[in-house]
């Protein structure tokens, strides 16, 4: 089979496109694009004249529709439009049948040229926002991401879909980096990623004489003091921005405040950004908030029993200092939970290995500092705990915005505590700027107001983004309590389906939920005679395995999901007495 006279045509019609017709000028500069890619991935199918005629290498820049040409000045976008057609390459190029909320909007923003800032939450496909024009585009498109952890993840993500896409950070050998340096000069790159850290040094040479497309600039709110993660090498970004004055930049982030979202824009130079933002409201994720109690009841044992409810399944248990992050890991491995532990302090292979495991599901659940899971692209996390209150509301978005992932019902459960909020001002003490370490004491009492205050948690969560929502009416435990959630009922699907079963076959006393809601009036008389929240005594998931399980002595009731040797020593007799009674 002989390509050559078919990818000649094509090539002269892509270079030389028929006037006028846009659909068809899109559909050859797909086709061109699609053998590109093919040949990347099966050069064997192209003999040398046709390999050569689609190689990257010195490849010519895309043709400019007509009348593109006359589009210059004022306001006008840079570049005009692109040919290609968004839909077709999201379907062929990445496979997926439609746009999600928002990603339409910025990537045609971004064709026609035009600075924009997307402000979508937690695993919305933010991604793809660049990708997509990166293949449209032609060129270069430069990543700028904080998140070097992942940048290898990425690339071969990209290199899957046949997009070529590579790295530049510290991680790299300086032999390496000249080799990629290299490709990137040639032609040869569509994506380069990169860390803010030594921008300059590193990719601004690689750039020198390529043509750059597009700047994309992740997790932006770091370039904002307002932010909750400032990283000053973000704000070199604005050199660049200047230096390749003609590229569109396109600022992306989940936690940005009106206010943050206003900062990015004037630090990056931009020029009348194209706005969206997403909505907040993520209905699958049930949130709930219990202050830590400080009378001996202990948190780790809900924290365990917690983790037992949902056995086999993936979670992120969240700590504020190493210390605990190990001390919590070797707990729950003691209780033979498949737990690892992950902080800053760990040397990158063994972080590397802890981020695999996890991805691979060979460890169930990760117990880190939030020093994990920024950009973690886990689809089926079922529960983010807080061990510990986290600094910011922002953080504390992005942190259970790992959970949920595929929009299944997910658990985000907050611990927190005054003494959190001391131990953040102890951090902020450590920070030498007065305004940021003053920024962030204010920011950690934000977060314990919004912990405290009345209503619905979603509803809180969407005010502080300037976002108006109705009360979310079953996904947080303001708004209904978690035996009826739907979140209850998911996490107790499996044993309520064994209880069924027990229950037809015994046939007596009340039913299973009608057990469930005396134990909790019964929770609720401890809870209040101890002065702890009632969830420091049980969850209510292991109250409803309890329920399920109507267990008649210790030794029993040793065996339901969620009580640990802590729980049966202090509470069992009672339990038991309670459940007999019914
Ligand atoms: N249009 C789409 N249809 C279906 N799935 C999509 C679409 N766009 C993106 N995805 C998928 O959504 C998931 C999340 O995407 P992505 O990692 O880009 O999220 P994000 O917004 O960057 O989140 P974060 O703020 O956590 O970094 C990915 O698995 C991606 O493949
Ligand atoms: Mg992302
Ligand atoms: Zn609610």
């Amino acid at each position: 089979m002989s390509l050559h006279p078919e990818v000649a045509a094509l090539l002269a019609a892509w270079r030389d496109p028929p006037a006028g017709e846009d659909e068809l000028r899109g559909r050859i500069s797909a086709t061109v694009a699609a053998l590109k890619a093919l040949r990347r991935d099966r050069p064997d199918l192209f003999e040398k004249e046709a390999a050569r005629l689609v190689r990257p290498a010195g490849e010519a820049p895309l043709p400019t529709p007509s009348g593109a040409d006359a589009r210059e000045g004022g306001d006008a976008p840079r570049g005009g439009p692109v040919p290609g057609d968004p839909v077709r390459c999201l379907k062929e190029v990445f496979g997926y049948e439609a746009f999600r909320a928002g990603q339409r909007e910025l990537v045609e923003a971004v064709l026609e040229g035009r600075d924009a800032i997307g402000v979508l939450p937690t695993g919305s496909g933010k991604s793809l926002t660049y990708q997509l024009p990166a293949r449209l585009l032609g060129g270069v498109t430069l990543v700028v991401s904080p998140l070097i952890a992942l940048m290898k993840d990425q690339v071969d993500a990209m290199g899957r879909l046949g997009i070529r896409a590579t790295f530049l950070n510290s991680s790299l050998s300086p032999e390496e980096r000249r080799r990629r340096t290299e490709a990137v000069r040639r032609g040869e790159v569509e994506i380069v990623y990169a860390a803010p850290e030594g921008l300059e040094a590193s990719v601004g040479a690689a750039l020198e004489g390529t043509r750059l497309s597009l700047l994309a600039v992740d997790e932006a709110h770091c370039i904002s003091h307002w932010g909750h993660d400032f990283r000053p090498a973000y704000r070199k970004l604005a050199l660049l921005r200047q230096r390749f004055g003609s590229a569109p930049v396109l600022a992306l982030t989940a936690t940005a405040t009106r206010r943050v979202a206003a900062d990015i824009a004037e630090q990056l130079g931009m020029r009348s950004p194209f706005q969206f933002r997403g909505s907040f409201f993520r209905a699958n994720l049930h949130l709930e908030a219990h202050r830590k109690g400080d009378d001996g009841v202990n948190s780790r044992e809900e924290i365990l029993a917690r983790v037992r409810a949902r056995r086999g399944e993936s979670g992120i248990v969240y700590c504020i200092t190493r210390k605990s992050v190990e001390s919590l890991a070797e707990f729950l491995r003691g209780k033979r939970v498949r737990a690892v532990a992950y902080h800053a302090g760990l040397a990158a292979e063994e972080r590397e290995r802890v981020q695999d495991a996890f991805r691979a599901g060979e460890a169930d659940v990760v117990v880190a500092t939030v020093a994990f899971g920024m950009g973690i692209d886990k689809p089926d996390i079922r529960f983010v705990i807080h061990r510990d209150m986290p600094g910011s509301v922002e953080g504390y978005c992005q942190e259970i915005g790992r959970a949920g992932r595929d929009g299944e019902a997910s658990d985000c459960v907050l611990l927190y505590s005054w003494a959190d909020v001391m131990a953040h001002d102890r951090f902020a003490e450590g920070v030498e700027d007065p305004e940021v370490a003053e920024l962030q004491r204010r920011q950690a009492r934000r977060m314990l107001d919004l912990a405290e205050a009345e209503g619905c948690r979603h509803q809180l969560l969407a005010r502080h983004f300037d976002e108006q929502v109705e009360p979310c009416g079953e996904s947080c435990d303001r708004c209904r309590p978690r035996s009826r959630s739907a979140r209850a009922a998911t996490g107790a699907r499996s044993r309520r389906g064994e209880a069924a079963g027990t229950l037809a076959l015994v046939g007596e006393g009340p039913s299973g939920e009608a057990l469930y809601e005396r134990l909790r009036a019964w929770r609720k008389r401890v809870a209040s005679e101890r002065g702890v929240p009632p969830f420091l005594v049980f969850p209510d998931a292991t109250l409803q395995a309890v329920a399920e399980a109507r267990p008649r002595t210790l030794d029993e009731l040793a065996g339901v999901k969620g009580i640990g040797p802590a729980k049966l020593a202090g509470f069992g007799a009672a339990l038991l007495r309670a459940v007999s009674e019914s």
